[in-house]
């Protein structure tokens, strides 16, 4: 079977978040990039926060040529003060952010035994402290406006258990919840929130992430892959769900959490 991954320059993108002011955290990479490109071909103009430099000014400059309205903001997402001054700079621009994707986050795979307490400091902060900090400041941004839309990554480990990632896990259980929560808190007025929750997907966070995972024993051959998820899955199959969750196609659709794994945690 043919995957058609080309999601990003599908004419069926066209419009779908047209007039839309979105940011994007750890969109200089991987799936994130994936949803910067949709995005903006959806017709949103799109901000990109993300700590690497040389990668998000590209991803910026690979959209500008295309005329599309796409801002990088080298930014910090674990800190107050820099994700404000983000927010700030991206206002200026283009005024009220209503389309939010969290998304920055990375893994650290090791028995609990043997993580130490900076390992919990590190990932809680790029994992949880990210989202919660950008998801504060523009959900007070969008009950000024009329609402938005919050998209925040998970993963199939913010509810499945999995052998050295405990870590890992629990960040991506409390963003589950952090989506859900404002789902509840805010849905009077008018600001939905939903989590994406991939399973292995082809990017460097997912390709360490295996590495890793062989090295210290698993061993994830191509057919454990597949006896889980299929395949790996592409960046591309996480952005299109994403950004179906931001657009008003899924105006209904609050408070959910969206497994783009195949079918692995339907099997059990
Ligand atoms: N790849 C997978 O298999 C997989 C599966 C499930 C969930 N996820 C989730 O996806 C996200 C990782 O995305 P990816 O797979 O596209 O990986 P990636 O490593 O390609 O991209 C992660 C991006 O986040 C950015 N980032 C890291 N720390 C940051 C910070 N403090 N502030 C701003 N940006 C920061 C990085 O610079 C990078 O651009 C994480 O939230 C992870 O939990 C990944």
């Amino acid at each position: 079977m043919r995957i058609d991954t080309r999601m990003g320059t599908s004419a069926a993108l066209q419009g779908r978040l047209s007039g839309r002011t979105a940011i994007i955290t750890g969109g200089a990479n991987g799936m994130g990039l994936a949803a910067v490109r949709q995005f903006a071909e959806a017709g949103a103009r799109v901000a990109i926060l993300d700590i690497a430099g040389e990668a998000g000014r590209a991803a910026a400059a690979e959209q500008q040529v295309l005329g599309r309205e796409v801002m990088f903001v080298e930014t910090d997402a674990t800190s107050s003060t820099a994700v404000r001054a983000a927010l700030a700079e991206v206002n200026a621009a283009w005024g009220p952010v209503d389309t939010l994707f969290s998304h920055a986050g990375t893994i650290i795979v090791k028995p609990l035994h043997e993580s130490t307490d900076e390992d919990y400091d590190r990932l809680m902060a790029i994992n949880v402290r990210s989202a919660f900090i950008v998801c504060r400041e523009v959900v007070a941004q969008m009950r000024q406006n009329g609402g938005g839309s919050v998209v925040i990554t998970s993963s199939i480990g913010g509810e499945k258990g999995f052998a050295l990632e405990s870590l890992y896990c629990m960040t991506k259980g409390a963003v589950l919840q952090l989506a859900r929560s404002i789902a509840v808190e805010y849905r009077d007025e008018n600001i939905r929130a939903n989590a994406v929750c991939p399973g292995f997907v082809k990017t460097a966070h997912g390709l360490r992430e295996i590495d890793e995972l062989d090295g210290q024993g698993q061993n994830w051959n191509e057919a454990d892959l597949h006896g889980v998820q299929g395949r790996l899955c592409e960046p591309e199959e996480v952005a299109a769900a994403a950004l179906w969750l931001a657009s008003d196609e899924a105006s209904f659709v609050n408070g959910t959490a969206l497994y783009v794994d195949n079918g692995w945690y339907a099997k059990g």
